[in-house]
């Protein structure tokens, strides 16, 4: 089975060093793992989540294991709060090199099950706070030498997630609309489509027990769950230089289960259904 790489020994230290990034949701999971990255390859970071204790709290691990970081707090539903965390970023850092869109909500449920509100809560932080972290760091953002990169999900048709799924199909392609808009002024724009990520808030909501994380390793053809790392390694990438003729790609980090399309999670929808009504043929209560 593959193992997550360590970076140290991919990426030489100062990659991203005198660089400045705004990570959105960065106070935990896959984006808190971006931010400790980039910081440890020199990159100061801002990071913005709606709790400003947790911003800060990541900050001051970031700060103390030498880096550069600071927390700032706003919902991404809000624009004008999103103007002004912006802002204290520059104040904070200088402009910005990076900015990355992680911020997200997710809980699983069938379309049957939603409520037109809850739909829209995920589809506001989820598209329109992509946006709107966009639009409010673009003033920001350096011309030429600027990169957008955002945390998109599945690419193909999941059960249980439609609100998800429909609002990250939007942030493709928001991505790829926005390449080519800003190729002319030296702004890259990707995404990343992670797979099941150990350590984040999603995958505890989305496989809360071994039963069901066995069943989701099985739709994984490297056979494991990533690593916040993972995520890491492929965001190091994209916004290097490196990475400087890449645009408007939407890039699958998760060990090949968006090859698979959405067969593997049908799968496991399907054993749950067929669970559901043998346990009401029995007359046992969910
Ligand atoms: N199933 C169905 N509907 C749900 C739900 C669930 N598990 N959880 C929330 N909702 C619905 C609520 O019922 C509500 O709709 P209603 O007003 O018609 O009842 C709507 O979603 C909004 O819920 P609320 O709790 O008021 O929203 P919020 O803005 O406080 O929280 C969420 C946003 C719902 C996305 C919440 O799960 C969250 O804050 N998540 C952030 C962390 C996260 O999801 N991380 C994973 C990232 S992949």
């Amino acid at each position: 089975m593959t193992q997550p790489h360590d970076p140290a020994t991919t990426f030489r230290p100062d990659l991203l060093a005198g660089k400045h990034a705004l990570i959105t949701g960065g106070g935990s999971g896959i984006n808190l793992g971006i931010a400790q990255s980039f910081a440890a390859h020199g990159c100061a970071v801002t990071i913005l989540g709606r709790n400003l204790d947790k911003a800060q709290a990541a900050a001051a691990g970031i700060v103390a294991a030498g880096g550069r970081a600071t927390g700032v707090s706003a919902d991404v539903r809000d624009f004008a709060a999103l103007q002004a965390a912006a802002e204290q970023a520059v104040e904070a850092h200088g402009p910005l090199d990076i900015v990355l869109a992680g911020a997200a909500g997710n809980f699983p449920a069938p379309v049957d099950g939603i409520s037109p509100n809850g739909f829209k809560t995920v589809v506001d932080i989820d598209l329109l706070g992509t946006y709107n972290t966009i639009k409010a760091a673009a003033p920001h953002l350096k011309t030429p030498g600027g990169s957008v990169l955002s945390i998109s999900a599945y690419g193909v048709p999941v059960p249980m997630q439609a609100h998800v799924v429909a609002a990250k199909a939007g942030v493709d392609a928001l991505t790829q609309t926005l390449a080519v808009e800003w190729g002319l002024r030296g702004v890259r724009v990707n995404a990343i489509i992670p797979g099941p990520i150990d350590g984040t808030e999603g995958m505890a909501r989305l496989a809360p027990d071994e039963k069901t994380r066995a069943q989701f390793t099985r739709t994984v053809p490297l056979g494991r769950f990533g690593v916040p790392q993972d995520i890491a390694n492929a965001a190091l990438f994209l916004v290097s230089d490196a990475a400087s003729y890449v645009t408007g790609v939407i890039l699958p980090v998760d060990g090949g289960q968006n090859m698979l399309g959405g067969a593997p999670q049908y799968g496991m929808y399907l054993a749950m259904q067929e669970r559901a009504a043998r346990e009401a043929a029995a007359g046992v209560s969910p």
